[in-house]
């Protein structure tokens, strides 16, 4: 298989009040196509900021990512808009829902977007994840936990060529978790996405078929399983 993300060189480093911090120093790692990596690091180690800079949201201070061919960093910022909205899905760890939209116009809107919105699938993953009961509802109406859903179930409808998810299944329980991961499952195997999950959860990392981890500003990748 041939890799789908390429990251070369990466570095990136915050400035404030004067101080240099420097979030990861020379990072170099790929992504296979079609496979799924648990992004692992202890709180503060960069997890949301690499999820950002492959995202293309966040831009890096040196090096290279290469998503599906494309030199990311060096495209225009309404080429990557399109990339993004195309290619990719993001699960915020803040979840990022439109809080003017009620639950069924968030769990459509990127998929409505790109023209591409397969309502059998819809139902599925409504049902799948337990949201039939809030579709008319607003984001400030539901609990974290459930707008955590609602921003699992835009993403993965959207059917990504890539799925970076931050800390996805932070406020679910054990059952919701199950599920989530089953929702990937069904991505990863019926719709070929190759998917990146920041996690502090083990066992969510223990379904996914490789490890990323950072440390001390350098990323290692080891086969899980
Ligand atoms: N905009 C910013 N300005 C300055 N420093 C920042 C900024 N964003 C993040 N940082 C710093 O970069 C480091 C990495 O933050 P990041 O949010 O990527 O960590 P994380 O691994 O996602 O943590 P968590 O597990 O708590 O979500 C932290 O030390 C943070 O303080
Ligand atoms: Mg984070």
């Amino acid at each position: 298989m041939s890799p789908l993300v390429k990251v070369e060189n990466l570095s990136k480093f915050f400035e404030s009040s004067g101080e240099i911090f420097q979030v990861f120093d020379q990072v170099n790692f790929t992504l296979e196509a079609q496979s799924s990596t648990a992004l692992i690091g202890e709180s503060g180690s960069g997890k949301t900021t690499l999820i950002h800079v492959l995202a293309g949201l966040e831009p890096p201070n040196s090096g290279m990512v290469i998503i599906d061919g494309i030199k990311i960093w060096n495209s225009k910022e309404s080429m990557r808009a399109i990339f993004r909205l195309e290619k990719m899905a993001i699960i915020f760890q803040q979840y990022n829902l439109i809080p003017s939209l009620n639950v069924l116009s968030n769990i459509t809107l990127q998929a409505r977007l790109i023209n591409a919105l397969d309502e059998a699938f819809q139902y599925e993953l409504i049902s799948l994840l337990g949201l039939e009961k809030l579709l008319m509802k607003y984001p400030e109406e539901i609990s974290g936990g459930q707008q955590q859903r609602v921003a699992i179930a835009r993403a993965i409808l959207a059917k990504p060529k890539i799925l970076l998810a931050d800390e996805p299944t932070g406020n679910l329980d054990n059952e919701n978790t199950r599920k989530v991961l089953e929702a990937f499952e069904i991505l990863s195997a019926r719709y070929k996405t190759t998917i990146l999950v920041a996690t502090h959860s083990k066992s969510v990392a223990k379904k996914l078929d490789t490890k990323l981890q950072i440390e001390s500003g350098k990323a290692t990748k080891t086969v899980i399983r």
